[in-house]
């Protein structure tokens, strides 16, 4: 299935350090696998301690020479990133549906989201003002520096194998820092691509480093534990982001955490019904429901509750379930654990009273393809309310008044993204005021773009990834104080 990707460069297969390709150190290696069939894509080198303890090296000592060149300067070599992208979106993304299992058609549409972040953050680069202050006694000025954090760790998820690395890195090496990548063990071909792209637009070597590992929790303690690594950046389940924390703050690093969502899409009944069909169709069948923002949680108003659960049904029948090279909606679970999670889930819904109005199992028999389940009589008992389901199942539950689904919309630690369809001015900015998360989709199932800051509250962690806000958080603050 690899011999698909046209640019062979862009198969690699070993760890990325000083831009040379290497072996793993033990010389092991660790096999990725299709999702849609778990037939084998390739081996990968296998990093360890000593291969990240390298890759932290290469970028401590590249970044004296990366973060003194002009924000012009490198602004031109992410630039020419972007281009190299966009360039082999077609073979990117055909890599990344072979290990991630997503329709094709999402693919392309990760590979533009994804360079879209180096595209924003090169610009960016120019635009990274410090501050001038009154000072306090006559002979003082005082001047307010932005400078770059120092060596970032990047750990990013299966999910967006792309997109979730390049919104990370692209601020980071922006503003002059220098970065070790950490992807998934179930997705690292798309990060290594990335890195021969990032190769041939000329970044120095030792900025940009790719450890892959099917052993996260050894490469992850050397990142958390090393004092040269200043930063570290992750996306992933809230479980691990609160153990990455504790591990970090023996060295205090400056931190990053996108973690899960327990998104609620509440539909009023002065709502477009269509628009709000379309818009939790978009929103929780995403990636087979496998993103942290989408709707976990579908609230109907009583008055209109059949009549969009009827729609939603007949709407959720049309999207076709396969492998995601072909023309579908919807792919593989991206592994086994992953469909326990949905059927456990699921199950004890139904056992409490949930009824699976369509769906409910799987598509294919002995593969990971479950069909997209739309779930009536949720109530808020059911674990589905609490848990993040990343799967395609969407439970709906009935509400009656505003002030009632503010409550259970806020009825969860995290506070990641939350979505809700209505008309009425007032309501609108008491919901959008009240919901207790990091962004709101007002009459959209669609949030997620370069230009707005993504990122959660609560449980679902902190910082901002895109946007002008993006940026700061691989920036320290320093103050001169002038005596004149
Ligand atoms: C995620 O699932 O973590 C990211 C989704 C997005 O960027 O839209």
């Amino acid at each position: 299935m690899i011999e698909l990707i046209k640019n062979k460069q862009l198969i690699q297969n070993q760890l990325f350090i000083n831009n040379e390709w290497l072996d793993a150190e033990s010389g092991n290696t660790f096999i990725v696998k299709n999702p849609f069939d778990q037939s084998e894509l390739t081996e990968v080198s296998d990093c360890g301690p000593v291969d990240t303890q390298a890759a932290i090296e290469a970028a401590s000592n590249a970044l004296g020479l990366w973060k003194i060149l002009t924000a012009g300067e490198r602004s031109a070599i992410l630039r020419k990133w972007f281009n190299l992208i966009i360039k082999n979106q077609e073979d990117l993304a055909t890599l990344l549906t072979l290990e991630q299992g997503k329709p094709l058609m999402e693919s392309r549409g990760e590979i533009a989201y994804g360079a879209s972040f180096i595209e924003w953050f090169a610009e960016e680069a120019k635009r990274i003002y410090g501050d001038t202050i009154p000072g306090h006694q006559e002979n003082k000025r005082i001047i307010v520096l932005k400078q770059p954090v120092g060596v970032v760790a990047a750990l990013t998820p299966w999910n967006f194998p792309n997109a979730m690395i390049t919104r990370k890195v692209a601020p980071a090496l922006a503003v002059g820092c220098s970065v070790v990548i950490k992807p998934a063990e179930d997705t690292p071909l798309s990060a290594l691509a990335l890195a021969q792209l990032a190769k041939e637009a000329g970044f120095p070597p030792g900025v940009i480093n790719v450890v892959p590992t099917s052993n996260p929790g050894e490469v992850g303690e050397v990142l958390t534990s090393s004092p040269k690594v200043k930063k570290l950046s992750f996306t992933g389940s809230t479980a691990v982001g609160k153990l990455l924390m504790k591990q970090c703050a023996g060295t205090v690093k400056k931190l990053s955490l996108e973690l899960g969502g327990n998104a609620p899409f509440i539909v009023f009944n002065d709502s477009d019904i269509e628009k709000a069909v379309q818009g939790a169709i978009a929103s929780k069948y995403r990636n087979a429901g496998q993103t942290c923002v989408c709707a976990n949680r579908i609230f109907v108003q009583e008055a209109i509750y059949d009549q969009f659960l009827a729609q939603f049904t007949s709407a959720v029948k049309g999207l076709k379930t396969g492998s995601g090279l072909e023309k579908v909606e919807i792919g593989p679970l991206i592994n086994q654990k992953a469909l326990d999670k949905v059927n456990r889930l699921l199950q004890d819904a139904e056992q409490k009273g949930g009824k699976v109005l369509e769906g409910g199992k799987l598509a294919i028999k002995d593969t990971t393809l479950f069909k997209p389940t739309v779930l009536a009589d949720a109530t808020a008992e059911m674990d589905i309310s609490q848990e993040e389901v990343f799967g395609p199942v969407a439970p709906v539950y009935k509400f009656n008044t505003v002030q009632e689904v503010i409550e259970m919309a806020n009825d969860t630690s995290a506070g990641l993204a939350a979505y809700f369809y209505g008309n009425n001015n007032r309501v609108i900015w008491q919901v959008a005021e009240e919901l207790e998360y990091g962004m709101v989709g007002i009459n959209t199932g669609m949030i997620s773009t370069a230009v707005a800051p993504f990122g959660g509250i609560k449980e679902s962690g902190f910082g901002r990834e895109g946007s002008k806000y993006g940026i700061e958080d691989y920036l320290v603050t320093k103050y001169l104080c002038l005596e004149v």
